[in-house]
């Protein structure tokens, strides 16, 4: 792992140096709608033991499986639940991870121990274009340190991998900016939200029925310690910057006291935007809708880490919607740390 990390382009001829770099199976920093993603070749072992090197990342934690073609599926999973079908057509390509029993094809090594696996349709062109062009499917988490934020800029990938990995496709910003919406389905075909994404609650109830989805325990509320999960990625302390990071829930007057009387070197509130005319401390804003707070949060925990920030304290975000998912990222950043005004 030491490589002079080069920057590519979207251009055929970069796309080219970057399928031919996933063919000789090494790792690729690539632009996707929600998270830049740190791919390899889902079904060699030795490529996909190299992300979890250059993360750092425990590997028990599996990886999420990236196909070109919505019929290659079925070269990687045995079962598809009817519910299954009916998201895939709802949301496909898009943010959306749907869990499935793994073929053999797929290394445990990609499915970290797991006899399930977890598969991912992009819609970003240009992932999927690497993915075409690579002949394979793309095992890839988000392009981070294991722990630290998402990266939805490339600069963001080359902050974290410089020298780790031999290459990153600059592709822009992401415009989702918070990872996939994660799910699996229980013993009678229910779809199990296991982490919420772009692709939110309300969304996958008015396609197969609110009676249909359930929440697991642990995306809105710590799990207590030993309690078995779901999903791996549950158990692990995420997306942390380096300040520490405290959610105030209530409305603004209250904010602004708390702050206040909290006030001092190194404190940085985190807005929404609209409430930040006047407001007398250090802040970032992090968009009015969920769809922009989705967009700019990861983003906005790497700028105050820049700026030297040591605590945050950041504007508890309405839960419904994509707002669910911006809420579940912040909780974990602040590992749980909420306080109510
Ligand atoms: O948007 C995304 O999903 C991005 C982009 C690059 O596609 N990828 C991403 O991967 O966020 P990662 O590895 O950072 O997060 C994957 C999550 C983890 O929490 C992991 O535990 C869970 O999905 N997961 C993956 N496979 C699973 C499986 N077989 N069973 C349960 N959970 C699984
Ligand atoms: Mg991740």
């Amino acid at each position: 792992m030491n490589y002079d990390t080069q920057m590519l382009s979207i251009s055929s001829e970069d796309i080219d140096k970057a399928a031919m770099l996933l063919r000789e199976g090494k790792v690729v920093g690539i632009p996707t709608e929600t998270v830049y993603g740190l791919a390899a070749d889902a079904l060699n072992e030795s490529a996909v033991r190299d992300i979890f090197k250059a993360k750092g990342r425990p590997a028990d934690n599996p990886l999420i499986v990236h196909i070109g073609e919505l019929d290659d599926i079925y070269k990687y999973i045995t079962e598809m639940p009817e519910n299954a079908h009916r998201l895939a057509e709802a949301f496909w390509p898009g943010p959306l991870t749907m869990v499935l029993p793994k073929k053999d094809i797929v290394p445990y090594v990609t499915s970290g121990g797991l006899d399930t696996v977890g598969i991912r349709f992009p819609v970003h062109p240009t992932a999927r274009e690497i993915i075409r062009r690579s002949g394979s499917a793309l095992a890839a988490p988000s392009a981070n340190l294991s722990g630290s934020p998402s990266p939805t800029s490339a600069k963001h990938v080359l902050s974290d991998m410089n020298g780790r990995i031999p290459a990153i496709v600059n592709g822009g910003e992401c415009t989702v900016g918070v990872e996939s919406t994660v799910v699996s389905f229980d013993e009678r075909g229910r779809v199990v939200l296991l982490r919420p994404g772009f692709v939110s609650l309300e969304d996958m109830q008015s396609i197969v029925g609110a009676e249909n989805v359930i929440c697991a325990k642990g995306v809105t509320e710590e799990l207590p310690d030993g309690e078995r999960v779901m999903s791996p990625g549950m158990k692990y302390k995420h997306y942390s910057p380096k300040a520490n990071v405290t959610v105030l829930c209530g409305d603004m007057d209250k904010f602004t006291e708390y702050v206040s009387a909290h006030s001092g070197d190194g404190v940085y509130s985190m807005l929404f935007g609209a409430d930040s005319e006047g407001y007398p401390f250090p802040f970032a804003c992090y968009g009015d809708t969920a769809d922009e707070q989705a967009h700019r949060l990861f983003a906005v925990l790497r700028e105050l880490d820049e700026a030297g920030a040591r605590q945050i304290y950041a504007r508890c975000p309405d839960r419904r919607g994509v707002g669910l998912a911006v809420y579940n990222r912040l909780l974990r950043a602040a590992g749980f740390e909420v306080v109510n005004l």
